[in-house]
């Protein structure tokens, strides 16, 4: 089926549900334990309205936005998600290529099935792009990453601050999960264990990855490298003050997509007293369960300087690669430029609190 007869998110999500294998749907769809979280990160954007103000000159929308110093064309960024190329066979090269065309940027995963060189390449001359790091046991790999990035043309380092280890997933553990053949982490020259009743990733990160980071680590981590660093992952006011404290910066509200802490606060409830707290210290950017544009408008009116996301990438990425990432995120874009010209607002700088008003139930949003 050809991207363009996608019409909206739930067209992606239901071809990438026929489409894909069962254990790489159920990898990117699913969730930690009871999937509370995953759940919530949705439901949360309904508990808030719009206060729409009237004859307010919409007839010129401008979505652009700076982010660290870069230029987007609109703000949604696509989240740091893993092994793209098992929903596609050019993987991160099809996301990146997506991006740079539209204007906008993907945090690279360390988990990517496509080297971190290649990746920058495929973007072109208006590629921008940050590089997301898990730290491993071997401090020298981690190095070796920060480095490469930064000579790749990485603008940032995003630290994931959420996953001292990959939490408990039953689907992954029920599916037995690894790469598929032809897929491997390109940047670790490594592949994932095939162990049924287990998860590969969980297994990898265990005996790889380490899970005694601390704040010195982000320490650490800020003296290997000349780039901005991010945290992503914060949801609390404490962690969110001592990221300012440590340097951040920028910070990532975000609970993993419900993919770690099940039972996690939603990340738009986390978000806008985490906004509060960093008082314009740095920019606060925010990811999990943003589906459409008026989602998108609504955590920038509490505070969001730009949103990421992940689920809905890997749909586009399953309907047609390049393409079919462009298609979803067009969708989202010009979803943002809908709310925003029906709620009377035609810039970005122009979105406030004022603009929402919190629901005390949430409606049926299906
Ligand atoms: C992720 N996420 C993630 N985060 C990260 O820091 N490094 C990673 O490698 C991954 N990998 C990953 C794989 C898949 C399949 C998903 C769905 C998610 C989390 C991701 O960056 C982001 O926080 C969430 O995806 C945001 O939620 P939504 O937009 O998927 O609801």
């Amino acid at each position: 089926m050809d991207p363009a007869q996608f019409i909206e998110y739930k067209d992606f999500e239901e071809h990438a549900r026929a489409s894909l294998s069962k254990m790489v749907y159920d990898y990117v769809a699913s969730g930690a334990g009871s999937e509370w979280t995953l759940r919530e990160n949705e439901r949360a954007y309904y508990r808030w309205c719009f206060r729409k103000r009237i004859l307010a000159d919409v007839s010129e929308i401008d979505l652009r936005t700076r982010v660290l110093g870069q230029e987007l064309a609109f703000p949604i960024m696509i989240a740091p998600t893993a092994f793209h190329r098992m929903a596609h066979p050019d993987g991160e090269l099809a996301t990146a290529r997506a991006t740079a065309n539209l204007g906008t940027l993907m945090v690279l995963s360390t988990l990517s099935t496509q080297p971190i060189e290649a990746v920058a390449a495929a973007g072109g001359e208006k590629y921008q792009g940050w590089f997301q790091l898990y730290i491993h046991k071997s401090r020298s790999l981690t190095e070796e990453l920060a480095t490469r990035a930064e000579a790749a043309g990485f603008q940032a380092l995003v630290l994931t601050v959420d996953t001292p280890f990959f939490a408990i997933r039953y689907a992954d553990q029920r599916n037995g999960f690894t790469l598929p053949p032809g897929c491997e982490m390109a940047n670790l020259r490594a592949n994932l264990p095939e162990i049924p009743g287990r998860s590969g990733l969980a297994v990898y990160a265990d005996t790889q990855m380490d899970s005694s980071l601390t704040w010195e680590d982000v320490a650490w981590l800020g003296s290997l490298t000349n780039l901005p660093l991010v945290l992503k992952g914060i949801t609390t006011v404490a962690d969110a003050k001592r990221a300012v404290a440590a340097g951040a910066s920028a910070i990532i509200v975000s609970n993993h997509g419900g993919r770690q802490l099940d039972g996690d606060i939603a990340s738009l409830d986390a978000l806008s007293v985490v906004v509060e707290a960093v008082d314009d210290a740095c920019p606060v950017l925010v990811d999990g369960g943003i589906r459409h544009g008026a989602d998108v408008l609504k955590a920038l009116a509490l505070g969001a300087k730009a949103v990421l996301v992940g689920r809905p990438v890997w749909w586009g990425l399953a309907a047609g690669g390049e393409e079919g990432v462009c298609r979803i995120l067009e969708i989202l874009r010009d979803g943002l430029a809908d709310a925003m010209g029906l709620s009377g607002v035609a810039q970005i700088a122009d979105v406030g609190r004022q603009l929402v008003m919190s629901i005390p139930v949430g409606g049926d949003h299906h």
